[in-house]
């Protein structure tokens, strides 16, 4: 498995490539199990089914980033309601940026950035306000979303089905309709 997180390294600038977004579709589907698993574990039916659910559902979307005809990210948004998942949960049902890995080899070109101003035109369609959750030790992660306006709602939140390294945090931004 590769490491949960990258290095945190706010001095250096990233450099961009061409990369293109679109929604996922079914050939893409074992080249985001494959970095999944790289990056997360777990078994690969699971992963293959999660991802084929974004294919077939109208709440949920995936979208993968290409280079040069290869996946080089992949980014999830979609309607994500704990309070069925965990009653009581602490976390608004809401629309979700929900899971983000782009390849170890293809960081800092932009992806990441390009994969969620994608999901965020999305969700953008469909609610004025967007969530996320994130490590408290994912600094790359904060940053990048902060550059789309994301602010601090809550520290040490509780999601259903996600482990945190460090403390759970969660992140709120204003969208235009
Ligand atoms: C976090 C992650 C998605 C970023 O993807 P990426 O394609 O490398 O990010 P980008 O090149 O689009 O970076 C956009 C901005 O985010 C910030 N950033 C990204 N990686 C960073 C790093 N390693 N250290 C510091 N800041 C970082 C920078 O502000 C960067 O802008 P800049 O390059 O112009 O300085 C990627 O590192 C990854 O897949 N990590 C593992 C999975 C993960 O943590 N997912 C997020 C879960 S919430």
């Amino acid at each position: 498995m590769a490491s949960l997180f990258a290095d945190y390294r706010p001095d250096d600038r990233g450099t961009r490539v061409p990369v293109v977004v679109r929604e996922l579709a079914e050939w893409d589907v074992e080249a985001c199990v494959a970095l999944a698993v790289q990056r997360d574990g777990g078994e690969q039916a699971a992963w293959r089914a999660s991802f084929e659910r974004s294919l077939h559902s109208a709440d949920r979307r995936t979208f993968v980033a290409v280079i040069d005809g290869g996946v080089a990210g992949y980014a999830t948004a979609g309607w994500f309601a704990s309070s069925a998942l965990s009653p009581g949960s602490t976390i608004p049902d809401g629309w979700f940026l929900l899971g983000l890995v782009v390849d170890p080899r293809c960081r800092r070109h932009g992806v990441g950035r390009e994969l969620t101003k994608a999901r965020l035109g999305w969700l953008g369609e469909r609610t004025d306000r967007a969530w996320y959750f994130v490590s408290s030790a994912n600094r790359a992660s904060i940053d990048l979303h902060t550059g789309f306006g994301f602010r601090l709602v809550a520290s040490d939140v509780e999601v259903p089905g996600v482990a945190f390294t460090a403390s759970g945090q969660l992140f709120c931004a204003d969208l235009p309709r």
